[in-house]
């Protein structure tokens, strides 16, 4: 199988399994500390694994169920791995008013999602909401990983989102063209 971005973050954090022992020897039976311990797996995996939940449930003596109850309660936790481009919409108060709420719908339509899920299907695309991000005067504002982008029209929005699904798409292309010239190479 091609070992895509999203899979290799994914083994990558399958392998952590040491350093969330680290925090799980230290839980000692209090029920508060389910969320300190949640949070050092979505540090460590950068989401909340399925493998991950059954250990701390094996640790901790809580059923899954539980532990699923809080995950979907709290906002911060992931059940899911963050795409390899995560825009974040600011719906501070300046980019509430300025129209936030349709640079969502554009977002979510310019890359087929439906708002039931936070990432796109082929895991390229993730998409959360967050209070003020701290540049008001560009309202309404985006960002897409280390990148601003700020007085956005619905229209210039979607130039944007264009703009990174090019690169996607080209990014895609040229991991699958090296994935038979790593393997060949491999077993030379
Ligand atoms: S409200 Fe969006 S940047 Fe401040």
């Amino acid at each position: 199988m091609t070992d895509t971005p999203t899979n290799k973050t994914q083994s990558e954090g399958e392998n952590k399994l040491p350093e969330l022992n680290q925090a799980l020897w230290q839980y000692d039976g209090q029920p508060g500390q389910l969320i300190p311990l949640l949070q050092r797996a979505q540090e460590t995996y950068g989401y909340i694994s399925e493998k991950a939940i059954s250990y701390i449930a094996g640790i901790t003596g809580e059923p899954e169920a539980k532990i699923y109850g809080v995950i979907t309660f709290y906002k911060q936790f992931r059940l899911a791995p963050v795409g390899d481009y995560l825009i974040r919409v600011c719906d501070g108060t300046a980019c509430h008013v300025n129209g936030a709420k349709d640079l969502l719908e554009v977002i979510y339509d310019e890359l087929g999602m439906d708002g039931s899920r936070d990432t796109s299907d082929d895991g390229t695309f993730t998409v959360e909401t967050v209070a003020c991000i701290g540049c008001c005067s560009l309202a309404p504002v985006i960002t897409v990983n280390e990148d601003t982008h700020g007085r956005l029209t619905p229209m210039k929005l979607r130039k944007v989102l264009k703009r990174y699904k090019r690169r996607a798409k080209k990014e895609l292309a040229e991991a699958t063209a090296a994935a038979p010239a790593e393997t060949s190479s491999a077993g030379a």
